[in-house]
C-alpha cells in the first residue's frame, strides 16, 4: 500500500470494502459499490490502478472514490452529480501498519476503544515484521465460536498436548479490559508445571538452546532453568542477529501474549513472530465464518519458524520487501482435516473440532454453557456482546 492507487479489497459480512492509498500520508476505506447500479467496482483482491473503473458501464472513480467520469453523461437527463455519486466512505484508522475500519460513525476513536493496548504492544515493534504466511479457512462455525475457542486455555491439555513441552498454560495470567478486550500472558520456553517435569529438555527447546549457543546437555535435570537462560541469551545475542529487543522485558523475550481485541481480532505475539487472526461472519449463513490468519515475522523467510520458533542464523535472514507479497492460501476445514493445508498443528487441532461444537450447541437439549474460572474471557466477551446489543435496541 505504498503508492497512490495501490488498493486491496476484503469482505466483511455482506459488504465488500476497498482500502486505497490516496497519497503518501493518506488511506481511504470505501464501500466497493458502484453508485450507478451497484456493481462491485474492484473485482480483484489487490492491485494498483490509475483510476477505479467499474466493469459494468465504465463509471470512473478517483483513488479517494470521487466520481470522475461517467460515459455518455448526456443520456442522463437528470445529470450526473459527481459530488453525490462518489463512493461512500467508511471510517478508517490505523495502529502502526494495522488498518482498522468501522462502519459505524458514532463509535469512539480507535485509540479510545483500545485503551492501553497500543502502549502494551509498542515494545514488540510489530511494524518491523513482514507478512510471511497469509491464509483464510472457511469454517462451519459461527464467528463467535472461534472467538470462544481462543478465549480459554482449558482445552489446551486435551487437544494440544504438544504445548505441555513449550508453554506453562496452567499458570497463565488473564486480564480483562474495558470494551470487551482481554489478554493472556503465558510463560514460554518451559513446560506444563502441573505435569511431571521431564529430566531432559524437550526436543523443541534443545533446538532453540543450540541456536543460541547453549548446550542442551547442560540442562539435564534443570529443565526449569531454560526459560531464564533463554532470556539472557536472547538479550545478549539478539542484536548481533539483527533483532531489536531494547524495549522488551526479560519475560517478553521468552513468553507469549495473546490479545483478544473485541470483537473479532486476535493477536498472538512473540518477540519474533506475530499472528493476527480475524473471524469474519459469513454474509448469509450464521453457521459459517471465515478465519484469516496472517503470520508476520521479523524474518519471514524461515519456514521452520512456523510454530514459536526463531532463526538465529544470519545466513537465513532475508527480510521480504513490499513487492514480494506471499500468496494468499484459501481453503476449507475439509482441506485442513485432509492434511492439504496447515495453519500450524495447534490451529489445525482447533479447526478439527469447531464444526462439531457449532452443531452441538444447536441441540434441542443444550441450554447454556457451564463455564469454569479459566473461561472468564469467554464470559467477558459475551457480556460485552450482550451489552452492545442491548445498547443497540434501547
Ligand atoms: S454499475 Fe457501475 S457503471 Fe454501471
Ligand atoms: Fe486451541
Amino acid at each position: 500500500m505504498a503508492e497512490p492507487g495501490d488498493y486491496f479489497t476484503f469482505n466483511m459480512g455482506r459488504e465488500s470494502i476497498i482500502i486505497a492509498r490516496i497519497s503518501k500520508g493518506e488511506l481511504a476505506a470505501m464501500y466497493n459499490v458502484c453508485q450507478h447500479r451497484g456493481a462491485r467496482v474492484l473485482v480483484n483482491d489487490r492491485g494498483s490502478l490509475d483510476a477505479f473503473v467499474c466493469p459494468y458501464h465504465g463509471w470512473k472513480y478517483d483513488h479517494d472514490g470521487t466520481l470522475l467520469d461517467a460515459p455518455d453523461t448526456e443520456r442522463f437527463s437528470q445529470g450526473v452529480p459527481c459530488d453525490k455519486l462518489s463512493l461512500k466512505h467508511i471510517r478508517i484508522e490505523s495502529l502502526g501498519a494495522i488498518i482498522w475500519v468501522c462502519m459505524d460513525e458514532d463509535t469512539p476513536p480507535l485509540t479510545n476503544f483500545l485503551g492501553d493496548i497500543p502502549d502494551m504492544i509498542t515494545p514488540f515493534r510489530l511494524d518491523d515484521m513482514a507478512l510471511a504466511v497469509d491464509q483464510t479457512v472457511t469454517l462451519d462455525a459461527n464467528w463467535k465460536t472461534l472467538i470462544d475457542n481462543f478465549g480459554e486455555l482449558y482445552h489446551v491439555e486435551h487437544i494440544h498436548p504438544q504445548h505441555a513441552l513449550i508453554f506453562d498454560c496452567p499458570t497463565a495470567l488473564v486480564e480483562l479490559f474495558e470494551g470487551g478486550h482481554n489478554r493472556v500472558l503465558i510463560d514460554g520456553f518451559t513446560v506444563n508445571s502441573r505435569l511431571p517435569i521431564p529430566h531432559e529438555p524437550p526436543d523443541f527447546q534443545k533446538i532453540q538452546l543450540e541456536r543460541l549457543g547453549l548446550d542442551p546437555e547442560g540442562y539435564s535435570g534443570r529443565v526449569l532453568d531454560i526459560r531464564k537462560d533463554i532470556q539472557k541469551a536472547k538479550r545478549e545475542k539478539g542484536p548481533e542477529f539483527g533483532y531489536n529487543y531494547d524495549l522488551l522485558t526479560d519475560d517478553q523475550l521468552s513468553d507469549i501474549v495473546q490479545y483478544n481485541i473485541f470483537p473479532n481480532t486476535i493477536w498472538a505475539i512473540q518477540t519474533e513472530e506475530l499472528w493476527v487472526m480475524r473471524a469474519r461472519p459469513h454474509p448469509t449463513d450464521p453457521n459459517k465464518c471465515f478465519w484469516d490468519k496472517f503470520t508476520f515475522r521479523v524474518d519471514p523467510s524461515e519456514d521452520a519458524a512456523r510454530e514459536a520458533n526463531i532463526s538465529f542464523n544470519p545466513e537465513d535472514r532475508d527480510v521480504r520487501t513490499g513487492e514480494e507479497r506471499v500468496e494468499h492460501e484459501d481453503f476449507t476445514q475439509e482441506d485442513v482435516i485432509a492434511g492439504k493445508y496447515t495453519m500450524t498443528i495447534t490451529v489445525d487441532q482447533d479447526v478439527h473440532l469447531l464444526r462439531d461444537i457449532q452443531a452441538g450447541m444447536h441441540s434441542r437439549d443444550f441450554d447454556a454453557c457451564w463455564l469454569n474460572d479459566d473461561e472468564g474471557r469467554v464470559q467477558h466477551f459475551h457480556d460485552w456482546v450482550d451489552y452492545y446489543i442491548s445498547q443497540e435496541f434501547q
